[in-house]
This record gives structure tokens, C-alpha cells and sequence, in this order.
């Protein structure tokens, strides 16, 4: 049986509209405590609650499990354009310029309808049970290589930054087919996207200038790859989005920049978020941790627990396409809703005891990986990183625990641990 987490902050010691300003506040997203104490109060009192936070456009939050499957669900009313995902007012504007010159993303998460349909059957078949069993054994390999590192690390590393930060990403490159040697480069680029807003990671000010400063590093990364694919392709994920056509049309060069661009940033932080905060609920919950050891069939199931407990998406957005309602609250055509998921995955309403980490917990109906037409096209990947990970290193781990204060990421988006300090013997 685990410990239950401590919400310090007691709801009772927040307003309403206090809590569901915080949900638009970066640092809100580094304080565990302080992020929970305030979905538990908007599930509790105001499931569907009217933010006005300064810097951004109005927004509905809604935390309830069962509100966001149904928005979620239901895509010809709610859309993901044009605001897929929370930004102030000042970035959504330089984006809209970038987007008038010709130069904004354009990825499966801003698109929906038919065009959403048509990319994600590209790369659609690269993440299928099928092709996941042929990508087992190199996974495995690279789990195993990053728990050598932990031995060559002496017994002390930062777990978040050592290990968890960098195997997805090598997992995701690997599978997209850049050459090694760029690794180091597309790590600090995805960081510096998602963890904007973060002293550590971010590229200073969090301005809008620093964000679309990461994206023409990236495109003009990317652009180059489609070329060199294009002139000789190679079998791997980038050769068949470069090559892929459309109605018989190759997709123009900022569409393939942008979908090597969400493979690569949604495929990295995500799960080196959950790899690390998987561990940190085990130090923390050590008779799980014994457990899981003595019964590796449970990978499965913790693996999904360490998904739901991290919840490393914040959130996506959806705009009302008609006026509707939303838990008999009016909502009008063209306002957005927040679905904040890791108060879905805390929805009493749905876990027992959510606030329990529980490695064989089932039924686990989470919707850390969203949920309808864009439920996560990598969640196969993700599923098998973590366990095989957490399959190499659990047996040799014989002693693990904390070296130092964990910290999180400042950031309403992708994140979670950045700093892991632990102590620990490997056989
Ligand atoms: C979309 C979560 C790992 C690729 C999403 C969404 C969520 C999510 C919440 C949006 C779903 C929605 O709107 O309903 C996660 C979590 C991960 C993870 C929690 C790890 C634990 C990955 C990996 C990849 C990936 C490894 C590999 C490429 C994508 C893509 C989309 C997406 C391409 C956009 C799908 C679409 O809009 O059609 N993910 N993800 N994700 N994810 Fe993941």
C-alpha cells in the first residue's frame, strides 16, 4: 500500500477563481501540492469554471474525468484550431503573424477533419502494436545502455537529467532516423519548446520572440533533413513523411518540418517526464517498489499507474464550433475549453483512492493520453519505453533513495521532473 500524497495547500485556502487563474501560471504546474489543491477545489465546487487570467484570452476550465471525454469525443463540435493549446495572448499574436508569412506549425494537434485524418495515416502505421514488437528489441538495448550509465555513474546521478531525459528522445530520434551525432542539439531545442517559461530549460524571458526563435531553429533543422530524405531515402519514419504524398502532392515543406517537429518534441518529454516521476513514486512508496520487484508482471499495470500519476500533458484546448453547453453550463461558439487531465486523473468520481499510487491498479481508465480522434498516436511507444526501462533496472536496483530536492518544470504544457537527485546500489 502506497502513502497518500500530501496536498499541503488545503483547497479551503484558495478562492475559486483563484484556482482556476493558477491553472494559466507556470510555476503553479512546479508545486504538485499547489496544482492538486486547486483541481480538487474546481472539481469539488466549480467543475466548469470561467478563467480570466491576466496576459491571456478567457477560458473555460474543466476538470472533471467525465467532461473531458465527452468534448473529447465529440470533435465535429469541439476543435483543436485554432488554440489547441494554452498560450498568452502576446504568443498567440506572433504566431498569427508567423502563421500570415507562411512559416507557423502546422501538426496533427492544430489541424482537425479531413486533414487531420490524411497526416496522421502517414505516420499512423510506425506506431502500431505491430510495428512496436518489431522496435522491441532496440528499445531494449537502449534501456539497457542508460542503466550502464547509472553504473558508470558511481551510485549518484540525477536521474531526471542523466537518464530520463535522454533515452526517449534517443528511442524517438532513432525511430525517426537522425544520426546520433545531432542528439545533444534536438534535446536542448525540444526542452527550450516546451519548457519556455522555465528558467532551467527556456530560452531566457519566455517572451514570444524567445518561442519563435526555437521554432526557426528547428525548421530550418527539419527543412534540411525532408531535402536529404527526399534526394535519398533511407527506411526510416523522416524518409516516409518526406515522402509521402497527398491527392498525389508531396506535403509542402513547412507541414513535413512541423510533423517531424511533433513526433520529436511529443515524443520526448512526455515520457522522460513519466520515466522520472514513475521513479520518484516508487522512492516514495517504497512497499510498491517491493512489490513490482517481486512480481514483474506488474510492469504493465505500474507502468499505466506512473502515466497517470504524472500526467506530463497539462492540458490541450478545444473551441466550441456552435454554441453549446457543458455540464449545463452555456459555453458560445467560439470560446475555448481547457481540459486539465491531471485533474481528470485525480477525479475521485473515477479512482478510488486517486491520490494512492497503486502499481497494479485496475481498472485504470486515465486520460493522460487523451482521448477521440487525437488520442495520443505515440501512447504504444510510450507504453513499452517505460516498461522496458523500468524492466532492466529494477531487477539490479537493489537500493534507491533521495540524494538532494526533486524540482519540476515551470510550464502549463509538456514537464515534470527536471532534477531527480538519487543515491543507489546496482547488482
Ligand atoms: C498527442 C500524451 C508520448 C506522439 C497526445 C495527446 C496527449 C498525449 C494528451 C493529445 C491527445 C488529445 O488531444 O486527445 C502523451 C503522454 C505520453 C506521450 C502522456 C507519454 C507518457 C508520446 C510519444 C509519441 C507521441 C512517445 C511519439 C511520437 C503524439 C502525437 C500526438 C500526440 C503525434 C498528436 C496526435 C493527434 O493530434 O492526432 N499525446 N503522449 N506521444 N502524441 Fe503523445
Amino acid at each position: 500500500m502506497g502513502i497518500a500524497l500530501q496536498v499541503t495547500a488545503t483547497p479551503a485556502a484558495l478562492s475559486v477563481a483563484e484556482a482556476g487563474r493558477s491553472l494559466a501560471v507556470p510555476a503553479t504546474y512546479a508545486d504538485e501540492a499547489r496544482l492538486h489543491a486547486a483541481l480538487t477545489l474546481l472539481r469539488e465546487q466549480a467543475p466548469v469554471h470561467r478563467v480570466e487570467a491576466p496576459g491571456y484570452a478567457p477560458f473555460w476550465a474543466v476538470t472533471r474525468h467525465a467532461d473531458i471525454t465527452d468534448i473529447e469525443r465529440d470533435h465535429a463540435l469541439w476543435r483543436n484550431a485554432p488554440r489547441p493549446v494554452l498560450r498568452t495572448a502576446a504568443l498567440d499574436a506572433a504566431l498569427e503573424a508567423r502563421r500570415a508569412k507562411g512559416g507557423a506549425l502546422a501538426t496533427l494537434v492544430h489541424l482537425d477533419g479531413r486533414r487531420h485524418r490524411e497526416l496522421r495515416a502517414i505516420g499512423a502505421d510506425w506506431f502500431r502494436p505491430k510495428a512496436m514488437r518489431e522496435l522491441r528489441a532496440r528499445v531494449r538495448e537502449l534501456a539497457a545502455r542508460y542503466v550502464t550509465v547509472m553504473a558508470e555513474h558511481g551510485g549518484a546521478c540525477d536521474f531526471a537529467r542523466d537518464v530520463a531525459a535522454h533515452y526517449p528522445l534517443y528511442v524517438i530520434l532513432s525511430l525517426l532516423g537522425l544520426p546520433e551525432s545531432d542528439f545533444p542539439r534536438m534535446l536542448s531545442l525540444t526542452q527550450q519548446l516546451f519548457g519556455q517559461d522555465d528558467a532551467d530549460t527556456g530560452r531566457g524571458s519566455g517572451t514570444p520572440v524567445d518561442h519563435t526563435s526555437v521554432l526557426e531553429d528547428l525548421f530550418a533543422y527539419f527543412h534540411d533533413l525532408t531535402a536529404r530524405r527526399r534526394a535519398t531515402p533511407t527506411g526510416d519514419l523522416a524518409s516516409e513523411i518526406a515522402n509521402a504524398r497527398v491527392d498525389g502532392h508531396h506535403l509542402d515543406d513547412n507541414t513535413v518540418a512541423s510533423y517531424y517537429i511533433i513526433i520529436a518534441t511529443a515524443g520526448h518529454d512526455t515520457t522522460s517526464s513519466t520515466i522520472a516521476g514513475g521513479l520518484e513514486a516508487l522512492i516514495r512508496h517504497p512497499a510498491e517498489l517491493r512489490r513490482l520487484r517481486a512480481d514483474p508482471g506488474l510492469l504493465g499495470p505500474a507502468a499505466e499507474e506512473m502515466i497517470r500519476w504524472v500526467s506530463p500533458v497539462k492540458s490541450f484546448m478545444r473551441t466550441a464550433s456552435a454554441d453549446t453547453q457543458v455540464r449545463g453550463t452555456p459555453i458560445a461558439e467560439g470560446e475555448s475549453v481547457l481540459l486539465a487531465y491531471p485533474s481528470a486523473n485525480r477525479d475521485e468520481e473515477v479512482f478510488p483512492e486517486p491520490f494512492r499510487f497503486d502499481a497494479g491498479r485496475d481498472p485504470n481508465r486515465h486520460l493522460a493520453f487523451g482521448s477521440g480522434v487525437h488520442y495520443c498516436l505515440g501512447a504504444a511507444l510510450a507504453r513499452m519505453e517505460i516498461q522496458e526501462l523500468f524492466a532492466e533496472l529494477l531487477p539490479r536496483l537493489t537500493r534507491v533513495e533521495p540524494d538532494g530536492e526533486p524540482a519540476r518544470t515551470a510550464t502549463t504544457f509538456v514537464g515534470g521532473l527536471k532534477r531527480l537527485p538519487i543515491r543507489y546500489s546496482l547488482s
